[in-house]
């Protein structure tokens, strides 16, 4: 390249425009660039010769020393750019793309059938005017079974039953909760009675896994606290459950149920909502066992730090688990947290 020769910026500016027009690739780009632009380049030279021109001939020279760098700014924009595009063009007409294949779609995820079921009824509480609790997953053995009236040689406190852990937290023993009741304490601790309120979560248990039994599992406790709450209100809210559940009136009985934390308690059983002449689901009976509840026993009252004189409250535990098998008709507990696709993507 020649363009020490020039004087004339402006013929000098046509003979680069010229060149950078017939580049090739960046490279060229650059070599021009270098010696038009850089420290030291052309512009640079004809803007240091300045003043050194006789007055009257500075300000046209400046004027042109300036326009040849803005021309030479422009035409490598453009010729950049227009690199850019041939380089695009020829990876999409590389072997192997196809521009009218559509382009690939984001996967989507949707809810866990357990989370859609528990919003659902948490909606459906939240509407009766209950609040809804959370607790922790590892649990102190008072909140899990002392508070509860669970009396130490109760099955359930045997280490072969409950995971429990090796450190102990002030003396006392740290399980994973076996059930979501121990809320039910932690509830009367920080609320102030009359209240209601629902606990959905995980609890754990050690178990011999098989199409009903998981060692993870959800129930949905739930527990009101009031003046004068009887049996008749706990029939009528668990009906109310029910409704909502199901989205009709089913028969429901009580029968006798016995949980050290409730006196009485019972075993709530619905008309099986599947058939009226006996099915798998209801195991023939044509009723099936969904909802164990009952008046929370004075003891537990005490221990959550309400007066049993004062107060009473009912209580019931709802399995989650169970409940969205039965409304999905999954017949494997173990489907439930086993985090295969092909399962989830059915509930989408
Ligand atoms: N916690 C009990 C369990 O996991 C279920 C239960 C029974 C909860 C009776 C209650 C109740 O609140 O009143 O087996």
């Amino acid at each position: 390249m020649s363009v020490e020769s020039h004087s004339d910026p402006q013929a000098l500016l046509a003979q680069l425009v010229a060149q950078i027009g017939a580049a090739q690739d960046e490279a060229a780009l650059r070599a021009i660039e270098r010696e038009a632009l850089d420290k030291g380049g052309v512009v640079a030279r004809l803007l240091a010769a300045v003043p050194s021109l006789p007055r009257a001939e500075r300000p046209a020279a400046g004027r042109a020393a300036n326009e040849l760098k803005r021309g030479l700014e422009t035409a490598l924009a453009t010729a950049r750019e227009r690199l850019r595009e041939a380089a695009l063009a020829a990876e999409r007409s590389a072997a192997g793309f196809d521009p009218t294949l559509p382009a690939p779609r984001p996967r989507r995820g949707s809810l866990h059938p357990v989370v859609a079921v528990q919003r659902e009824l948490e909606d459906l509480f939240i509407s009766m005017g209950y609040v809804v609790l959370d607790g922790p997953e590892v649990e102190l053995d008072w909140y899990n079974f002392e508070a509860l009236n669970i009396p130490a040689d109760h099955p359930a406190r045997d280490m072969t039953d409950t995971f429990v852990c090796r450190e102990l937290v002030a003396g006392q023993r740290l399980v994973l909760r076996t059930h979501t009741s121990p809320v039910q304490v932690r509830a009367m601790e920080r609320l102030e009675p009359p209240f209601r309120a629902i606990a959905p979560g995980k609890v754990f248990r050690q178990e011999t896994t098989d199409a009903s039994h998981e060692h993870t599992f959800h129930q949905m406790e739930g527990l009101v606290v009031g003046q004068d709450v009887s049996v008749g209100h706990l029939v009528g809210a668990m009906k109310t459950l029910l409704r909502g559940i199901f989205g009709r009136e089913l028969d429901i009985r009580l029968r006798p149920g016995y949980f050290p934390f409730v006196e009485p308690g019972f075993e709530l059983d619905a008309r099986c909502p599947f058939c009226s002449q006996g099915c798998s689901v209801c195991k023939r009976s044509t009723w099936i066992e969904l909802l164990p509840c009952g008046m929370v026993h004075p003891n537990v009252l005490r221990a959550g730090g309400i007066d049993p004189e004062r107060w009473t409250a009912f209580a019931f535990g709802l399995g989650l688990s169970r409940l969205v098998m039965l409304r999905y008709r999954v017949d494997d507990i173990r489907h439930l947290l086993a985090g295969d696709l092909r399962f989830l993507e059915q509930f989408a």
